[in-house]
């Protein structure tokens, strides 16, 4: 069992299922309706918790009812909160999800007014009986300076960094990281945005993630790098250039892919901390997330997992 920190965003998600996705300008009515709590960085905390892991969460908080629901059910999923940061008068910030009821598909509508968390924030935090600091990629300088903070004052800490959106410069967070997660959506824009310099030249453009892994190896070869790749799997690059590929647990029906990165990123940091090898640890993971989408929510996801 390791102590690790997760820092980054809680939310609350209203999750409405629909019989299928709306056509844009029509009513349709939802046959579920869920409220739930949600975010990148809890969400991985609440999975591992359940690997066994003694865990704790870091972020910002509003201070209304929402904010309290988000702290009870991080309280029932034995996950710490740990120097957060409380913005009296603000409110949570929200998801409206409507979830496919024929494929499982997730589409967000994220609303947020809520400050970023703060670098003073997290000095605060007694770091020094952690194992692993787990970062969402936002708030770019500002992680920045906890990543330097975290590195210089405890440089035995292992760290990991989720690279999920484009975010402005959000590259300077790759450096000094153990792991690597980038998401399909950042490779999928990054492969578009240099496809008009491609298609300018008349190179070939691989829609797979591989090119981007093997680049971003050259430029952290100290770094294990990995990509999921939703229904596709997942591929990812240790530090001495081989490359490894899990293919996604088969699942049908698709059930809810909602908060299935983060069920990854959890797993492939619990495999980081437990000396698992790539190979295996993409395809723990890959069962892990594929679980994850057979059934709504985050609850018992150990449950019946061979
Ligand atoms: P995100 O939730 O960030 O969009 P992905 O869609 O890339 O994450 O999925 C993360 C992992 O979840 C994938 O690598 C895969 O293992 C699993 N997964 C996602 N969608 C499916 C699916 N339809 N069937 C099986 N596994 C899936
Ligand atoms: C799923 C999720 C949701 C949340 C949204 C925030 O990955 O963490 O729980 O509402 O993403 O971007």
């Amino acid at each position: 069992m390791a102590r690790i920190l997760t820092v980054g965003i809680a939310t609350l998600d209203i999750i409405n299922t629909v019989e299928a996705y709306p056509e844009e300008d029509t009513e349709v009515r939802a046959c579920a309706q869920k409220r739930q709590r949600g975010g990148n960085a809890s969400n991985t905390a609440v999975v591992l918790a359940q690997l066994g892991h003694d865990i704790a969460w870091a972020g910002c908080l509003a201070d209304d009812a929402s904010a309290e629901f988000i702290l009870a059910d991080l309280a029932s999923s034995k996950v710490e909160v740990i120097g957060a940061h409380r913005v009296t008068g603000s409110c949570t910030p929200t998801s409206y999800v409507a979830l496919n009821k024929q494929n499982g598909s997730r589409t967000i509508v994220h609303y947020r007014d809520l400050p970023e968390y703060s670098v003073e924030a997290f000095q605060a935090i007694d770091l020094s009986p952690f194992d692993w600091v787990h970062f969402e990629g936002r708030n770019i300088q500002h992680t920045r300076t906890m990543l330097d903070s975290l590195q210089r004052t405890h440089p035995g800490i292992q760290v990991s960094v989720e690279i999920e959106k484009r975010r402005t410069g959000i590259e300077c967070l790759c450096e000094g990281a153990e792991l690597l997660l980038y998401s399909r959506g950042y490779v999928k824009d990054g492969i578009l945005g240099s496809a008009k310099e491609a298609r300018k030249a008349q190179t070939r453009i691989n829609e797979d993630p591989v090119e981007f892994l093997f680049a971003q190896h050259k430029k952290q070869p100290t770094a294990k790098h990995c990509c999921a790749w939703g229904e596709n799997g997942a591929w990812g690059i240790g530090q001495d250039g081989e490359m490894f590929y899990s293919p996604a647990l088969l699942v049908e029906p698709v059930i809810d892919t909602l908060g299935a990165g983060d069920t990854f990123n959890a797993s492939m940091i619990h495999s980081g901390v437990t000396g698992l090898d790539l190979s295996a640890s993409l395809q723990a993971s890959c069962r892990l997330a594929g679980k994850k989408c057979r059934q709504q929510g985050l609850q018992g996801l150990l449950q019946g997992l061979q």
